[in-house]
C-alpha cells in the first residue's frame, strides 16, 4: 500500500548512517514534521543541531497523512473547554492557528515546492445529531477564537444537515514539505543521519541518546519519534494507538472546493490535491485501534464503497494508511518528558492533526530549549493535570491487562496460515507468529512483543505484525516499523522456502 505522497515524490538521496560518535547542543529524534520543524527552528536560533531518523525521512506518518492545515477539526473545543475550561481551548486554537502560519512563512520563506494552497477547513453532519454536536462546537471555537461560520452550502456532491466552516486554512504535499525542511537544516550547517534507531536517552549534563549505531551527546534531546520509545514518562500508557485509512482517486468532477472532515461517525476525511495539471479526490477514515480490527481490508473496502456512492468513483489509484496517536483529553502532549529529565523533550498525541500540532510542538520546545517559557507550553505539559489523566489513561491499562491476561489463556488455535497470510500458532507454551509468502517462504517469529509482551496480531492489509497494546508494528521479518518497541521480533528459525 503506498500513499499519494510517497508516491508522487521521489526520495532524494540518502542522508547518512551515523558511524562515529557525535555531539550537538541539541538531539532531534525522528525525521517526521515535528523533528524536522524542531530542528530547523533550533538551528535558526544560532544551536548546532543533529537529526537520526530510525529509516528515511518523511516516510513514516508524516508521509502518509491526509495533511491538511487547519485549526478546526472534529469537535474539539468543546470538550477541551469542558475538561479544562475555557482558556485551555483558547491555548488549542491559538497553538493550531499560529501552525498554520508557520508553515505558510516557511513554505514561502524557503522556496518549498509542495502544492501548499489555501482553503476553507469544514466539519460538516448528515444527521440532526451531529449537527446539534455542530452547534456546541460552533460557540467553544468561537468563544476559543476561531472565526468560525456556520453554513449549510458546501462544495460536496451530497446534503449536509450542517456545516462549520473555517477560511484561510491550509492544504499541501507534506513529503515535499519535509524534504523542504531538511534541506534547510543541512543547509544552515545541521545534520541528519538515515536508517539509525535510537535505544535508549539517558537524561545528564549532557544527555546521551544510545542507538544501533553510534553514540550521542548533546545538551537537549528531542524525542520526536511519534510515540516516545522511553518508558519514563509512560507515554505508551497515555497514548492510544489508532490506524486509519485513505485513498486517492484522479478527480475531474467539479472541484469541492475546501477540506472536509465529518462530525457523524463513520467519520469521512475529504479533499482535493493537484499536481502537474491533474487533480486528485483524497478519501479517509475508517480508525480503530491498532492491532485491534479482525479484518484491515474491510477498512478499506468500506472506503472504496463510500467513494463510489458519494463521487462515482470507480477506481482509485493509491490506498495507504497511518498510525496516530491519540492522547487521553484531546490535547497533545508537548514538553519535558518528566520533572526529572528538563532537558528531555517529547511531542505526541497529535490526535490525527499532526501537521498543525507537530508544528506547534516545534515552536514551543524550541523556545524552551533556549531558555524561555513558550506561553502556551503549560496547557500542553504531558504532566497536566495528573489525576485527571490517571483516571482518563485508566482504561488503556486495563485494555492491555486484560489483553495480557487473554495471552496467557489456553487456546486451541490450529489455524495454518495460507501464502500471502500470517497467523498466531500455539506451539504448547509458545505462540508463533507464522508469515507464508506467496512465493511459499515461511517466516517464523516469537509472537510476543518485544515491548512489553502482548502478543502480535497479524495486519491482513498491510501484512505487518501489529501489537494490540500499545501499537508497535513489526515487518515480516520482524524489522521494528513503529514503536515503541525497539528491538525486533525475535526469529524462531530462518525462513524456509516451500516446496
Ligand atoms: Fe507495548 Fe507491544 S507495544 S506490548
Amino acid at each position: 500500500m503506498t500513499s499519494l505522497w510517497m508516491a508522487t515524490d521521489s526520495a532524494p538521496e540518502p542522508y547518512p548512517a551515523l558511524n562515529q560518535p557525535a555531539t550537538f547542543d541539541v538531539a532531534v529524534l525522528g525525521g517526521g514534521i515535528a523533528g524536522l520543524t524542531t530542528a530547523l527552528l533550533c538551528q535558526r536560533a544560532g544551536l548546532y543541531v543533529g537529526v537520526i531518523e530510525a529509516a528515511r525521512v518523511a516516510s513514516g506518518v508524516t508521509g502518509n497523512t491526509t495533511a491538511k492545515i487547519t485549526a478546526l477539526q472534529e469537535p474539539v473545543y468543546a470538550h477541551v473547554a469542558e475538561d479544562y475550561g475555557p482558556n485551555a481551548a483558547t491555548a488549542y486554537a491559538t497553538a493550531n492557528i499560529a501552525a498554520v502560519d508557520t508553515i505558510a512563512r516557511l513554505v514561502d520563506e524557503l522556496g518549498i515546492e509542495c502544492s501548499f494552497e489555501r482553503q476553507p477547513a469544514y466539519t460538516y453532519a448528515t444527521t440532526s445529531e451531529g449537527a446539534e454536536e455542530l452547534v456546541r462546537e460552533l460557540e467553544a471555537a468561537r468563544a476559543a477564537g476561531l472565526d468560525v461560520v456556520p453554513t449549510d452550502e458546501t462544495g460536496l456532491p451530497f446534503d449536509v444537515t450542517s456545516a462549520l466552516r473555517l477560511d484561510d486554512q491550509a492544504q499541501f504535499h507534506a513529503r515535499r514539505y519535509c524534504h523542504g525542511l531538511a534541506r534547510a537544516i543541512v543547509k544552515s550547517g545541521g545534520e541528519i543521519f538515515e536508517n539509525v534507531r535510537a535505544t535508549r536517552v539517558k537524561s545528564g549534563d549532557p544527555c546521551v541518546v544510545e542507538t544501533d549505531h553510534s553514540e550521542i551527546r548533546a545538551r537537549d534531546v528531542v524525542v520526536a519519534t511519534h510515540i516516545p520509545f522511553m518508558y519514563r514518562g509512560l507515554f505508551f500508557a497515555k497514548t492510544r494507538p489508532s490506524r486509519s485509512y485513505a485513498l486517492a482517486a484522479r478527480w475531474d468532477g467539479a472541484s469541492v472546493a475546501g477540506m472536509y472532515l465529518s462530525a457523524d461517525a463513520p467519520v469521512r476525511s475529504v479533499r482535493e490535491h493537484r499536481e502537474d495539471g491533474r487533480t486528485w479526490l483524497i478519501v479517509g477514515g475508517e480508525s480503530h485501534k491498532t492491532g485491534q480490527s479482525d479484518d484491515e481490508e474491510e477498512h478499506y473496502e468500506a472506503l472504496r464503497k463510500w467513494g463510489a456512492a458519494h463521487f462515482g468513483i470507480e477506481r482509485f489509484e493509491f490506498e495507504w494508511s497511518a498510525q496516530d496517536l491519540i492522547s487521553p483529553d484531546a490535547l497533545p502532549l508537548i514538553g519535558t518528558a518528566t520533572a526529572m529529565t528538563p532537558h528531555v523533550w517529547v511531542a505526541t498525541g497529535f490526535r490525527k492533526w499532526g501537521m498543525t500540532n507537530a508544528t506547534a510542538a516545534a515552536e514551543m520546545i524550541s523556545t524552551g530549549i533556549q531558555g524561555e517559557e513558550h506561553p502556551l507550553i503549560h496547557v500542553f505539559s504531558p504532566r497536566r493535570h495528573p489525576l485527571a489523566t490517571l483516571k482518563r489513561i485508566g482504561g488503556e491499562v486495563v485494555d492491555t491487562v486484560a489483553r495480557m491476561a487473554g495471552d496467557l489463556a489456553p487456546s486451541s488455535e490450529t489455524e495454518k496460515a495460507s501464502p500471502g497470510e500470517g497467523v498466531v500458532e500455539r506451539r504448547g507454551r509458545d505462540k508463533v507468529a507464522v508469515y507464508v509468502s506467496e512465493e511459499g517462504t515461511t517466516f517464523e517469529l516469537s509472537a510476543v512483543c518485544t515491548h512489553l509482551g502482548c502478543t502480535v496480531a497479524w495486519n491482513d492489509a498491510e501484512h505487518t505484525w501489529d501489537c494490540p497494546c500499545h501499537g508497535s508494528r513489526f515487518a515480516v521479518d520482524g524489522t521494528v516499523i513503529e514503536g515503541p518497541a525497539t528491538k525486533p521480533l525475535e526469529r524462531i528459525e530462518q525462513e524456509r522456502k516451500g516446496a
